[in-house]
């Protein structure tokens, strides 16, 4: 949904200029997750904090900000702690008094960043209103920064000292319920900042040219639940602390700290990177770095590492294109071979799947399977139940997560749960996990995102590596979703005797994966010329049956999400039960009739509809033009493929169609209306 950036400069000269792009880079960076509005909070030049922010792109802020006259660009700071977010509305419609950053009080005494969701909001806020507090919006976030200096004023109250600035957070935050990653800035500690995480992902990244003095940052896990008057001194800073070695002896390093909800908003500033874990409160005072864990239930390791992030810059550039999206259809052929790459050896056709090597008798022994995701995550898994089924002969089911939620079906220990994610935030299958995992069931991850919550909650998995996917509307993760799952039921499969010439003819097509995709990307022209017609519609219909049905799904949801025509996917088994009153000669249709083992019984319904009077462009397999074309408008030939993987040629085929008809009504595809890219609330 949201995201957050902060900025913490120790030590390093920087004028007011450079902070400022600083944050508008790593906002850039993030406003794919959410972009109704954007804000930054920084320093003024008498210790004040200056806060900015307006409804719109993270661009027009810019603009915005750098056009005030009275602020001094050039004014140099050896220390400063600016934050930054992106919004995507939750609580409180889109506005500029809705965005973050949010503020304690008219001083901005205190300031929060907030990515996620308050559940207890409404009680803490009757609370303060109750003690005199003024709210301005209507977020769940105000909250966060009233309650920080409701806890602040009280502490010193009590206790006759100034606490410490985590000491303040951490009793706020056992206050607070929900999902979060948090930041905040303060009058009180000028050049300090905290973060702390609970359900969202929060990183640090650090920048210095000291030397570390370990990779290891050590973690706290004594607590003062004492309350508030019998707060513990602060930490034992030597002990505690994330330390660096100057060789000129300086006892305040030079460093800087790039805080984010994702490591593309870090990686241009540096690769090394803290990932904090639920319930941590990251604290950087005087340079230096300390974690404290809130006490849970569970036992978390006594340290955080300091990781080398592998993702490059270039990663999450656009490259030559236009668009991420254009670039992430682009790329297809590279990601669904990283989601092969070391795991199927093509040579002696073994496969290995480390992150459930050691469960596949468990899933064998399993009685079934169900696979649980949202949206695009969705139709990739009916894109491969059937080979599930083939494979494995048990039932398999396949649920939307949010129904699933809804229905609370009964699960057992003998169940496995296959969570489908891009993101490994959303929300409704972040629920069904754990739902799912308090019955006892076997749950395996199939994400994309490292280090999300439903990789690191799930009992094993398998990475997507297809690498980050920016644009909102999901292109590259479903193939390599279809791939990895495909490679799941390759490996299931593999103790069934009648299977074993089927999976070698899929790991055949597999290891031609990425040239046939390459195939159906240099169709681009053709699909653009059949996009110009679409493009003039306001309604399409997509049919397609077997595994056709979850591709027709899948274009279906891209023409909506970029292209804003009504458009609806059909089974072409179906079609007669209803929809062909809908079907006639000005309606656009577009029909899958690849050469599957449905293939007749799909030639006859395409030629009812075609006694209807409707034309539509049909996509075949390659050498069917002269048979289907007495019932079509255009005909579109695409490479043939084990009916496994058909679903990712024609997707494909219909991500560019979509795309094309979107940047053909001039929408920002990227960026569809409505839509972020991590839908991290129910
Ligand atoms: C559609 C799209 C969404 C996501 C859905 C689930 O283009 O991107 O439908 O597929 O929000 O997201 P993940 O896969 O991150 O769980």
């Amino acid at each position: 949904m949201c995201g957050i950036f902060g900025y913490v400069l120790n030590n390093v000269i920087k004028d007011r200029q450079s902070i400022l792009e600083t944050l508008f880079m790593g906002l850039a960076r993030l406003e794919y997750r959410g972009y109704d509005s954007a804000g930054i909070a920084f320093d003024d030049d008498d210790g004040n904090i200056q806060i900015a922010k307006q409804q719109g792109k993270v661009a027009d802020l810019e603009r915005s900000v750098f056009q005030v006259k009275h602020i001094d660009f050039d004014h140099d700071f050896l220390y400063h702690v600016a934050v930054a977010h992106t919004r995507w509305a939750t609580h409180g419609a889109p506005s500029a008094v809705n965005s973050h950053p949010h503020r304690s009080d008219v001083n901005n005494e205190f300031i929060v960043v907030h990515n996620g969701i308050i559940t207890n909001f409404k009680e803490i806020k009757t609370l303060l209103e109750k003690k005199g507090y003024v709210f301005e919006s209507d977020t769940d976030t105000e909250v966060l920064a009233k309650l920080v200096k409701f806890v602040y004023d009280n502490l010193k109250t009590d206790t006759g000292r100034e606490p410490t600035f985590s000491q303040v957070i951490e009793i706020a935050l056992r206050e607070i319920q929900g999902a979060f990653a948090l930041l905040f800035k303060s009058v009180h500690y000028p050049f300090e900042a905290v973060g702390c995480r609970r359900g969202s992902p929060l990183l640090i990244g650090i920048r210095t040219k000291h030397k570390f003095t370990t990779d290891e940052v050590p973690v706290l896990t004594e607590t003062s639940d004492a309350g508030i008057v019998s707060i513990n001194p602060g930490y034992r800073r030597s002990q505690s602390f994330l330390n660096f070695s100057s060789a000129d002896g300086q006892t305040s390093p030079r460093v800087e700290y790039f805080l984010a909800s994702d490591a593309c908003a870090i990686v241009e500033f540096t690769n090394r990177v803290v990932e904090l874990q639920d319930n941590d409160i990251a604290w950087i005072s005087n340079g230096s770095l300390a974690i404290r864990q809130l006490r849970t239930e569970e036992v978390l390791s006594s340290s955080r590492r300091i990781h080398t992030l592998e993702l490059e810059l270039h990663d999450i550039m656009k490259g030559d294109y236009g668009t991420f999206m254009q670039k992430e259809i682009f790329e297809q052929p590279e990601s669904v071979f990283n989601t092969m790459r070391g795991r199927l050896d093509f040579e002696t056709e073994s496969l290995r799947l480390g992150g459930i090597q050691a469960n596949v008798v468990a899933i064998r022994r399993a009685k079934r399977i169900l696979f649980i995701a949202c949206g695009t995550s969705h139709h990739s898994a009916l894109a491969v139940r059937a080979l599930f089924e083939e494979a494995w002969e048990k039932p398999v089911f396949v649920e939307i997560a949010s129904d699933f939620i809804d229905r609370k079906p009964p699960i057992f220990r003998d169940d496995v749960c296959v969570f489908i994610s891009q993101s490994g935030e959303t929300a409704d299958t972040l629920n069904a996990l754990r739902y799912c995992k308090d019955h006892d069931a076997l749950c395996i991850g199939v994400v994309n995102a490292v280090g999300s919550c439903i990789a690191r909650e799930t009992h094993c998995g398998v990475h997507l590596n297809a690498g980050p996917e920016i644009s909102v509307a999901s292109t590259k993760a479903f193939t390599s979703q279809v791939v990895a799952l495909t490679m799941i039921a390759l490996l299931v499969g593999q103790s069934l005797a009648l299977f074993q010439d089927r999976s070698r003819a899929i790991i055949k097509d597999l290891h031609m994966l990425p040239d046939i995709i390459r195939k159906v990307l240099a169709m681009n022209e053709q699909i653009l010329t059949i996009a110009k017609e679409c493009s003039k519609q306001q309604s399409i219909l997509l049919l397609g049956r077997g595994g056709q049905y979850a591709a027709v799904l899948e274009g279906a949801l891209k023409i909506k999400e970029l292209a804003y025509i009504h458009a609806e996917g059909i089974h072409a088994g179906d079609v007669k039960y209803g929809p062909m009153a809908l079907v006639n000669q000005a309606r656009c249709i577009i029909f899958l009739a690849l050469r599957d083992s449905h293939f007749n019984r799909t030639k006859a319904a395409l030629a009812q509809i075609a006694d209807c009077g409707a034309k539509p462009v049909v996509l075949c397999s390659i050498g069917d033009r002269a048979e289907l074309s007495p019932f079509a408008s255009s005909v579109l030939e695409l490479p043939i493929v084990d009916e496994a993987l058909q679903s990712v040629t024609s997707v494909i085929a219909l991500q560019l169609l979509a795309f094309h008809i979107g940047v053909l009504r001039d929408n920002a595809v990227d960026t569809p209306r409505n839509l972020a890219k991590s839908v991290t609330v129910e």
